[in-house]
C-alpha cells in the first residue's frame, strides 16, 4: 500500500489519511455479532456504539433527531433503534445481501459488527452471515431473563465456530439497576452454557438506552466492577488460529486477460503462501509450485488467510472455479458423503430424500439428505428423533451430493467446512450447514460397466427412451388418460409401462404413507424406477399427484436431456371432488383423511409443463390423441 500513499504526501489532508490508515492497520480487528430476541434492544445497542464513537453523520443524525420525535418511543431522547432500522429500510430496496457490515473503530481497535436485520430471519441472517465473528454479544432483557432465543442464539454461535460471548443483561434501567436480577440471569446463562464449550463468556449489565456500561462505566450500578461493553470488546483478546491452519486456496474465478497470464483469483482461506512454495489442486492431486502472488497493488512475496489475491504458478496446471489450491502435505477431504450440522431457517421444513443446491465457498451441486440422524434439543443439548426439520431447528445429517466436493471439518476451518442449502425452485437459502466428517460407506462401490448401451436397448425397439411423467390432482384423469394413451402405444407396436401411483403402493412403496415426507420418498422411488425403465428403452408413464415442484424437478434431472415430458393433468380442484371416482374427497372434506392433496395438503401446479391437458369438457380419448400427436412431433415413436 505504501507507494500509492506515499506519492500524495505532498498533500496535508492526504497525508493525514495515509496517516490515520497507517495507524488502523496496526490496530487489531474484532469481528462480532449482536443476537437476542425481538425487542432486547439490538438495534438499540449498535446504534449507540456507532453514537458514541462518533461514526454518525451530521445530517443523518438530525434526520434521527426528528425522526424520533415523530415515530420513536423514548419521548425526547433519540432513538437508536431508528437509526438502525432506518438503514435496513435503506438497504431493503436492492435486497441482495441479509447481512450489513458496519465498520467503526477506537483507538485501540478495530470493529466490524454483523448487523443482521429481522427477527423473524434471524437463525437464517446468523447462520449465513455470522460465521467468521470471533464474538457474540448475546442481548438479554433483564425484566425478561433468558428466553428460548436466548439458548438458541447461543446455541448456533457455538455451532458456528464463536468463541466468546458477551452476556449483556440490558434495560436494567428497567428493573432499578438491581444487583440481584443481574447475578440470577448470568449465573442461569452459565449453568446453561458450560456445555457450550465458548473460551470465555463476560457478563456486563446495560442500558443501550441511557448509554449505561456500553462505551463508558455507569454511576449507578457501584456493584459492579467490570468493563463497560466497548472497553470489553476493545480488550479481549482476539484468536488468529487461522493463519496457522494449511493453506486453503478456493478458487473464485480464472483471469486469463491473454494467452501469456492466467491468474487464479481468490480470498485464502486458511494459512500462508509464499512464492516458490509447493501447492497441490485438491480434487485433481496435481502438484505445482507458487510463481508469482499478485495483489492489488502490486507483487508479494507472500499472503496469509484472508487476503485477496491472485495466484500463479509455474506451469499449465488446469483450474477451474470450484477447485481448490492446497498444502500438499495436509489436504482437505475430497468426498460425495459425509456427516454434518444443519441449521434450518425455512418456513418449509427439510426433508430427508429431497434435493437441494449445496454450495461451498467453492462448489455447487445438488445434494440429498440421506438421512436425519437426530435433531438437537437447544435447551437441553438432548438428541431427538425427527423425520425433518422445522424453521429454525437444528439437527445433525449425513448428506450425499451428486459430484464429490473438496472441504474440511468445519470445526478445523470455518470457511472450508461451512456450506449452504438452497431450493431448486425458489432459489432460496434455506439452510446452512457445519460439516463434520466425511463418510466413506459406499465409496467401495463403483459403476459396473453395461455393454449394450441404452441407445442400442431403444434402437432395438425402434424408439426413443421417454418418462412421460403425469401429475395432477387425485381423480383429475392421470391414470385413465394414461391407460388410453399406452394402448395407442402399444397397438403401435411400441415398448411401454405405467407406473401408478396407486399400484406402487401396493408393492414397492407400501411403508409409505401421505406426510411431506413420504411423498418425498414415495416420487423418489418411483423416479429411480422410471429412470432404469428409460435406461432399458422403454417409454414410461409415470401417474402420481407428485405435489412438490422441487421433487418433480428431482426427477426431471435424473432423466436424459429430452426425455422428461412432464404432462400436467389440469383439473380444478372442484371438478376432481365432484367426480371423486374413490369417494376420497368426500371423506377429506368430512375430515376422516388426513394430508388430502387439495384439502389439507397442497398441490404446487407445474410452471412450465411440456404438455398441459385442461380435462374439462374434453374427452379422455381425445386428450391422449393429442399426447400421441405430441411424441410424434418430439420424435419419441
Ligand atoms: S403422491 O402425492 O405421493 O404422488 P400418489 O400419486 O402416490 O401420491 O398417490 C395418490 C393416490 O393415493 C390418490 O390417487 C388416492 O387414490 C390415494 N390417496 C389416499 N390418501 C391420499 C391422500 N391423503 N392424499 C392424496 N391421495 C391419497
Amino acid at each position: 500500500m505504501d507507494g500509492r500513499l506515499d506519492s500524495a504526501v505532498g498533500d496535508p489532508a492526504a497525508a493525514d489519511i495515509a496517516a490515520f490508515l497507517r495507524e488502523q492497520e496496526h490496530k487489531s480487528l474484532l469481528r462480532f455479532l449482536t443476537c437476542g430476541s425481538v425487542d432486547d434492544g439490538k438495534s438499540t445497542l449498535i446504534g449507540r456504539l456507532l453514537y458514541d464513537t462518533k461514526l454518525i453523520f451530521e445530517d443523518q443524525l438530525s434526520a434521527l433527531a426528528n425522526d424520533s420525535r415523530k415515530h420513536g418511543t423514548t419521548g425526547d431522547d433519540i432513538d437508536f433503534a431508528l437509526l438502525v432500522d432506518g438503514l435496513e429500510a435503506e438497504r431493503e430496496q436492492g435486497i441482495t445481501i441479509d447481512v450489513a457490515y458496519r465498520f467503526f473503530a477506537t483507538k485501540r481497535r478495530k470493529f466490524i459488527v454483523a448487523d443482521t436485520p429481522g427477527h423473524e430471519q434471524y437463525t437464517r441472517n446468523m447462520a449465513t452471515g455470522a460465521s467468521t465473528a470471533d464474538l457474540a454479544v448475546v442481548l438479554v432483557d433483564a425484566r425478561q431473563g433468558m428466553l428460548p432465543q436466548t439458548r438458541r442464539h447461543s446455541f448456533i454461535a457455538s455451532l458456528l465456530g464463536i468463541r466468546r460471548i458477551v452476556l449483556a443483561v440490558n434495560k436494567i434501567d428497567l428493573v432499578g439497576f438491581d444487583r440481584a436480577v443481574f447475578d440470577r440471569i448470568e449465573t442461569e446463562y452459565r449453568s446453561f452454557a458450560e456445555a457450550l464449550g465458548f473460551a470465555g463468556i463476560t457478563a456486563i449489565p446495560i442500558s443501550a438506552r441511557y448509554g449505561d456500561n456500553v462505551t463508558a462505566r455507569s454511576d449507578s450500578m457501584p456493584w459492579y466492577q467490570g468493563p463497560s461493553l466497548l472497553e470489553h470488546l476493545e480488550t479481549v483478546p482476539v484468536e488468529d488460529f487461522a493463519a496457522d491452519q494449511p493453506f486453503r486456496f478456493p478458487v473464485q474465478y480464472v483471469n486469463r486477460p491473454n494467452l501469456d497470464f492466467r491468474g487464479f483469483c481468490g480470498t485464502i482461506a486458511g494459512g500462508r503462501i509464499a512464492v516458490g512454495d509447493p501447492v497441490v489442486v485438491a480434487k485433481s492431486g496435481r502438484a505445482s509450485t507458487v510463481k508469482r502472488i499478485v495483489v492489488q497493488d502490486g507483487l508479494r512475496t507472500s499472503a496469509r488467510e484472508g487476503e485477496a489475491v491472485t495466484i500463479v504458478l509455474d506451469d499449465e496446471t488446469e483450474l477451474s472455479r470450484g477447485n481448490m489450491l492446497v498444502a500438499p502435505d495436509a489436504r482437505p477431504e475430497v468426498a460425495d458423503q459425509f456427516a454434518a450440522h444443519i441449521v434450518w431457517f425455512d418456513d418449509h421444513a427439510m426433508i430427508p430424500g429431497r434435493s437441494y443446491l449445496l454450495r461451498t465457498e467453492t462448489d455447487q451441486t445438488t445434494a440429498t439428505v440421506t438421512e436425519l440422524k437426530y435433531r438437537i434439543d437447544v435447551n437441553h443439548h438432548g438428541h431427538e428423533a425427527a423425520k425433518s426439520l422445522e424453521m429454525n431447528e437444528i439437527g445433525v445429517c449425513n448428506i450425499y451430493t451428486q459430484e464429490p466436493i473438496a472441504f474440511d471439518a468445519y470445526k478445523a476451518n470455518r470457511a472450508t467446512g461451512g456450506f449452504v442449502l438452497i431450493d431448486r425452485v425458489s432459489n432460496r437459502t434455506v439452510g446452512a450447514g457445519m460439516i463434520d466428517f466425511a463418510l466413506r460407506r459406499a465409496s467401495n462401490v463403483h459403476w459396473q460397466a453395461i455393454e449394450i448401451s441404452r441407445r442400442e436397448r431403444a434402437e432395438q425397439k425402434q424408439q426413443r427412451p421417454a418418462v412421460l411423467w403425469f401429475t395432477g390432482l387425485s381423480g383429475s384423469g392421470k391414470s385413465t388418460i394414461a391407460n388410453l394413451l399406452d394402448k395407442k402405444l402399444f397397438a403401435a407396436g411400441k415398448h411401454t409401462y405405467i407406473i401408478d401411483g396407486d399400484n406402487v403402493r401396493h408393492g414397492l412403496n407400501k411403508d409409505l404413507g401421505f406426510t411431506e415426507e413420504d411423498r418425498v420418498e414415495n416420487v423418489r422411488r418411483v423416479a429411480e424406477v422410471a429412470r432404469l425403465m428409460a435406461d432399458a428403452g422403454l417409454v414410461v408413464l409415470v401417474c402420481l399427484i407428485s405435489p412438490f415442484r422441487t421433487d418433480r424437478r428431482m426427477a426431471r434431472d435424473l432423466m436424459g436431456d429430452g426425455e422428461f415430458i412432464e404432462v400436467f393433468v389440469d383439473t380444478p380442484f372442484e371438478e376432481c371432488a365432484r367426480r371423486d371416482p374413490k369417494g376420497l374427497y368426500a371423506k377429506a372434506l368430512s375430515g376422516q383423511i388426513r394430508n388430502f392433496t387439495g384439502v389439507d395438503s397442497p398441490y404446487e401446479a407445474p410452471e412450465a409443463p411440456e404438455i398441459k391437458l385442461s380435462t374439462t369438457g374434453q374427452r379422455p380419448e381425445d386428450l391422449a390423441e393429442a399426447i400421441e400427436t405430441e411424441l410424434r412431433w418430439r420424435g419419441v415413436i
